[in-house]
């Protein structure tokens, strides 16, 4: 069959140049006014002698064709905001028992969301607490936060609290595991516990220093406050871990994936991937069982991979937000559940030891442990970490 030949006139190009098309096929036979040409060359289209070559279709292997359906029938993701309340309460004074890279940072993020109405800070090291707090004073002339600071050495400052962020104690060395630094650490916990039991005996307590688990166990004891009252902080920075972990390996925005991880705050911890979501859908619509893999190890070596490049201390970014997390969630600025060690009574099978679980926090402390469906393995590594840290409290 003989084609016909074409006449491409000057609305021809008018037309492609609509479409974004920067060539027009010319094929045998075919006739191309010279007004045509002219518009052509002044809007940038070729005239390209044809027939020209098809451009291959791109062959993509099963998983990223199917990916591809799954993206093109799901609606546009929007990544949800955090839940926040319209009325956080303001703490009246929060103490920081610790005042070096967790509590300084926890201090300046507090005194930045205007927290509270005075910033304590405590710290064994002569000056210390007393520079930072004048340092966050200084700040507030360019911040306006109203938070006023003041520190000192003396567990004693610690009078009149109603939140107390424990993070003293030493920080673990390359090499060492965060359960090396027990007997050290159970001193100082119990300093810190004594002296808030006598002068802040209302004060809910957020544990931060290492071992994490145990040392929460320590700080109930020291004071001999309900399980309400003393929250362990590690839950919130594994989670984040893990999510800035997923969120590179599968290239998308952290606010895109939601991660959570329980257990223990060391070897045993458990990122919880049935539970987590990459824009709203399992972890294995985008990444491979490898690189899931990849990013379980993530979370839990993150703060050793801190520690291995510092050589001396360990993080306190990411701790300092993931405390100050907390506090939102108790003064009701966040609303929903998050990670924290709590005293377990019964929750998930398990009794009499501290473990990281999902809980809803109020202005008291815990307000509720929530039970999350997990599956059997996930519940195996749970009742795992929990023998792991009654052994080590033994030991
Ligand atoms: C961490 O994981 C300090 O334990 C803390 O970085």
């Amino acid at each position: 069959m003989t084609r016909r030949r074409r006449v491409i006139g000057s609305e021809a190009v008018g037309e492609a140049h609509q479409r974004k098309r920067n060539v027009i096929e010319v094929l045998p036979g075919d006739i191309v006014t010279a007004e045509a040409r002219d518009r052509a060359e002044r809007l940038g289209i070729r005239l390209l002698d044809g027939p020209l070559e098809k451009p291959q279709p791109v062959r993509t292997d099963g998983k990223t064709a199917m990916r591809r359906v799954l993206w093109r029938r799901s609606p546009r993701w929007v990544a949800p905001a955090p839940r926040t309340s319209r009325s956080p309460r303001r703490f009246s004074r929060i103490a920081f028992i610790g005042a070096g890279g967790v509590g300084g940072n926890a201090a300046h993020l507090c005194a930045n969301a205007d927290m509270a109405e005075e910033l304590v800070l405590i710290d064994i090291a002569p000056g210390l607490a007393e520079a930072t707090a004048l340092d966050l004073n200084h700040a507030a002339g360019i911040t306006r936060s109203r938070a006023r600071a003041r520190g000192g050495t003396s567990l004693a400052l610690v009078e009149g609290a109603d939140l107390v962020l424990v993070t003293a104690g030493r920080a673990r060395k390359p090499g060492m595991s965060r359960a090396d630094l027990i007997a050290v650490n159970r001193r100082v916990i119990h300093a810190a516990g004594a002296a808030i039991a006598a002068h802040a005996p209302e004060a809910i307590v957020i544990v931060v220093t290492n071992p994490l688990d145990e040392m929460t166990v320590e700080m109930l004891r020291a004071t001999g406050f309900p399980r309400d009252r003393v929250l362990g902080m590690a839950g919130t920075l594994d989670s984040a871990r893990f999510r800035a972990a997923l969120a590179r390996a599968a290239g998308v925005e952290p606010a895109d994936v939601e991660a959570i991880t329980l257990g223990s705050h060391g070897e045993e911890m458990a990122p919880i991937v049935s539970a987590s979501r990459i824009k709203g859908r399992p972890l294995e619509v985008y990444l491979s069982p490898e690189q899931i893999a990849a990013c379980v190890k993530d979370a839990v070596t993150g703060g050793g991979q801190v520690v291995a490049l510092k050589k001396t201390g360990s993080a306190v970014i990411a701790p300092a937000h993931s405390a100050v997390e907390l506090m939102d969630h108790i003064r009701g600025a966040r609303i929903g559940t998050v990670p924290v060690s709590v005293m377990l009574e019964g929750e998930y099978g398990i009794s009499g030891v501290v473990l990281g679980v999902p809980c809803h926090l109020g202005r008291s402390g815990l307000v509720a442990v929530a039970e999350m469906k997990l599956s059997e393995a996930e519940l195996a590594a749970l009742r795992a970490a929990a023998e792991a840290i009654r052994a080590r409290l033994k030991g």
